[in-house]
């Protein structure tokens, strides 16, 4: 469970180096939105570079590739696939069938690089595209290599012409908060992890603090972070309290304890099933976090 993933440009020296010393969980290389399409030759080598040289993983990493109708895309995984990375996201995934096309091309490159199959996993954007909306269902056809969905709301109001992403306070609109249930629900229902969307205003802690317990209050597991400031802020809003874990063992043991009950009370409140299920997930959630 990844609680913090971290974009760092991939044509920064200085930035990808700094990134051994933030405690993310995952760090994204970007070869993307955040390099120009002239600097990304030399940024492919660049991340490459690094992969090779960082052997320890104490974070996962991850590299953003370009959209798979791009040639650059291809160009991407020429030479970042050389340095083994954890995982690659794949921005404006138009649906589930990119999941595959992608798998394909990772078996090639695991293959010629010596490296496990299967190994490298995949987080998609999911709701990048209008069309890409109407077929998250079918995640979970496609989930064998899927780290989690993750959704995006820049692209998206490109698309379709919004003049502003938010409400009269900081919540979503309308279109955008649908995109991210939906995408919550996609994750859930192919069993991957749920992963909230960017806080583009990095300047703005207590915004984000609040975005991020929103995200955890409906589901969320993990968050994306675009500056080094946002991670720990992340880190404490998906690391479940010792209240919540304490509450969470005295549910599990008081249904431990009254195997035939199918409801009973705790604390004045009525607790069944799925609050059990809930309980389960928060130790899970606690066990996970690192
Ligand atoms: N990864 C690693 N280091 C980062 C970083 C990041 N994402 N963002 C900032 N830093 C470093 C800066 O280089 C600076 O280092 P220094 O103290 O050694 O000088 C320090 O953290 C503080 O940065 P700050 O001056 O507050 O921000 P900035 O103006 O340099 O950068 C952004 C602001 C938005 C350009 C930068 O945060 C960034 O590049 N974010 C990621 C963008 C991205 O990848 N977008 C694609 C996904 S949407
Ligand atoms: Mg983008």
């Amino acid at each position: 469970m990844y609680r913090s993933l971290l974009f760092v440009p991939g044509d920064s020296d200085k930035k990808i180096a700094k990134s051994e010393s933030i405690p993310a969980d995952l760090i994204i290389f970007d070869l993307e939105d955040a390099v120009a399409a002239a600097a990304r030759p030399e940024a492919r080598i660049r991340v490459k570079n690094y992969l090779d040289a960082r052997q320890d993983r104490s974070a996962a990493l991850y590299v953003r590739i370009n959209p798979l109708d791009t040639d650059d895309a291809r160009k991407d995984l020429a030479v970042v696939m050389e340095g083994a990375p954890d995982g690659i996201v794949l921005p404006k995934a138009q649906a589930p069938d990119d999941i595959r096309t992608l798998e394909k091309l990772l078996d090639a490159a695991e293959t010629k690089h010596g490296l496990e199959k299967s190994s490298t996993r995949i987080l998609p954007v999911a709701t990048e595209i209008p069309t890409a909306l109407f077929t998250l269902g079918e995640y979970q056809h496609v989930a064998d290599r899927l780290l989690g969905l993750t959704w995006g709301a820049e692209d998206l109001g490109a698309s379709i012409g919004a003049m502003s992403k938010h409400g009269e306070a900081s919540e979503w609109s309308d279109p955008f908060a649908l995109a991210r249930s939906l995408c919550l629900f996609a994750a859930s229902a192919a069993g991957v992890q749920a992963i909230d969307t960017l806080y583009a205003n990095f300047r703005d802690q207590e915004g984000l603090a609040a975005s991020a317990a929103r995200a955890r209050r409906d589901g969320y597991t993990g968050k994306l972070a675009i500056h080094p400031d946002q991670v720990e802020i992340i880190n404490a809003a998906f690391t479940p309290s010792t209240e919540e874990i304490d509450e969470a063992r005295a549910i599990v043991d008081l249904f431990a304890a009254n195997p035939d009950a199918g409801a009973l009370s705790y604390n004045g409140r009525m607790v069944d099933m799925p609050h059990l299920v809930q309980a389960k997930k928060i130790i899970s959630l606690a066990e996970k976090a690192r």
